[in-house]
């Protein structure tokens, strides 16, 4: 999951929209913050110069603070009040008569001019308040000779900043399960066309290289990845062909000269007149000729594999007979290295099949069982009818396989190092030809073998079922 890209790519998706919804969360916040104190400051500053310019200085009073004023009135109630130069209260309205928080005389007396001062504080209520100190100018006297003090609760901007504060981190995971559903299934439609291109590609073998990917929109850069990658299955399918092709022509050319070969060296050595020299390299050569026509008749038969169609000539097969045959063939080779045979045939059963692809099957098993049991081993074959088909085991005590090459004895031209150094002659195709075989004999074949302990090979045809 971790490693997909459209999980990453969600991933990715979310950490973006993560961080932007935190610099615009912050944004958010501390701007409503700014607001809300600039415009509290603004409202404390306009009330505090409408009482300082309501000063009468041949009355000594402010027309704002008049007894019976509707200002008055709205002044008594809201938190004003006006303190003399010398620390003294000169009006103080209800709420500061209730709450009689020390006034920052030091501070206060430090401004100048038509400057002011802003400060938050703490009444009784544990209420938290700001205020703005503004000193009263006479010009009478051409000197200040008191300040205004009013003040208002910040409560409501405290609550309204809670507010949103709980309304930012309650929009974080909402929109975080939002914009990762939304970006799954994006990316999900988005990669359809290389799911689609990735089943293509599990189904295409060297026998389909006729079949090309889907090309969902030609126009994007998956339609062109698709067309790019099917341009190359053109051109691989072309080379795979003038490949099988050469194999075919090849194999097929070379099947007459060597019978020829063989043939005229046979004759030769009937010869009686012959020195014994000459006749012992005649026999090697004839040898040689044997192995290399068994090669050209491998590769004739992988040429036909890669082509992927075979018409199998079949015909009802004895199978017991077949077996008794195939022993005297055997027996020679199984003699040249000592082992012993043990030939068990079943009862007159019969397959269906070619004779001679069905003697090529069995024989490549044996050959093998011989090749790769050192001397004096034993050799068995065992045969029964099970149901619908019948079972051949070919046990060895031969160098066995081990556990991870089981599997890949059936690819071509694999040879385990132990099996090189044993015989030098083989190629690797036999197994491989033999499964080939038995798929277009719709039998099995499996190797049960621990090395070093021997193998068995088990082989399974179906009957033959008359119409
Ligand atoms: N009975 C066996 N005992 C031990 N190893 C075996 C046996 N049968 C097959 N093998 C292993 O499987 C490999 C493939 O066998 P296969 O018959 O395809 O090729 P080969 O015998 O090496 O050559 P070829 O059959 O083409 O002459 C062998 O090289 C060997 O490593
Ligand atoms: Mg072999």
């Amino acid at each position: 999951m971790r490693n997909s890209i459209k999980f990453r790519l969600t991933l990715f998706n979310m950490s973006i929209v993560l961080i932007v919804f935190l610099v615009f969360g912050l944004f958010v916040y501390y701007g409503t913050h700014y607001i809300l104190s600039t415009t509290l400051n603004k409202q404390l500053l306009l009330m505090a110069d409408a009482i300082e310019d309501s000063y009468i200085p041949e009355k000594n009073r402010f027309g704002y603070l008049e007894p019976g004023t509707e200002s008055f009135h709205a002044a008594q109630n809201a938190w004003v009040r006006i303190i003399r130069k010398d620390g003294s209260v000169y009006f103080a309205s209800i709420p500061f008569q209730k709450n009689p928080i020390p006034f920052p005389i030091k501070k206060a007396r430090q401004l100048t001019g038509k400057t002011h001062l802003y400060r938050n504080f703490q009444a009784a209520s544990q209420q938290s308040y700001r205020s703005v100190i503004l000193p009263i100018y006479n010009p009478a006297v051409k000197q200040d000779i008191g300040w205004i003090e009013v003040a208002r609760s910040t409560e409501h901007l405290h609550t309204m900043l809670t507010s949103l504060k709980k309304l930012l981190i309650f929009a974080a995971p909402v929109l975080l399960f939002l914009v990762g559903g939304i970006s799954y299934w994006m990316v999900q439609h988005a990669f359809r066309p290389l799911m689609l291109m990735r089943k293509q590609i599990d189904s295409i073998s060297h026998q389909q290289l006729e079949q090309r990917l889907p090309v969902v929109n030609p126009k994007d850069e998956l339609g062109q990845l698709a067309l790019r990658f099917n341009d190359l299955l053109s051109r691989l399918e072309q080379s795979f062909k003038k490949q099988q092709q050469l194999l075919s022509d090849v194999s097929h050319e070379l099947k007459t000269p060597i019978a020829v070969l063989r043939t005229r060296l046979e004759q030769e050595l009937n010869n009686p007149d012959l020195p014994a020299p000459v006749q012992a390299r005649i026999a090697s050569d004839i040898e040689e000729l044997v192995r290399m026509s068994q090669l050209v008749s491998d590769l004739s038969l992988l040429a036909h594999s890669m082509e992927g169609v075979f018409q199998e000539q079949k015909q009802p097969v004895n199978l017991k007979l077949f077996l008794v045959s195939l022993e005297e063939d055997v027996k020679t080779l199984a003699l040249m290295k000592h082992h012993h045979l043990n030939w068990q045939v079943c009862s007159d059963v019969l397959v269906e099949g070619n004779p001679e692809h069905l003697r090529r099957i069995f024989y490549n098993v044996l050959e093998n069982a011989i090749k790769y049991t050192p001397e004096g081993g034993h050799i068995s074959l065992q045969c029964r009818a099970e149901n619908k088909r019948v079972v051949v085991e070919i046990t060895d005590t031969g160098i066995g396989i081990s556990e991870k090459d089981v599997p890949k004895v059936f690819e071509r031209f694999y040879r385990s190092d132990q099996a090189r150094q044993m015989d030098a002659t083989g190629r690797g195709l036999g197994l491989s030809i033999t499964k080939w075989l038995l798929e277009i004999h719709n039998g099995t074949i499996d190797i049960a073998s621990s090395s070093p302990s021997g193998t068995t090979v088990r082989i399974t045809l179906p009957k033959y079922q008359p119409m």
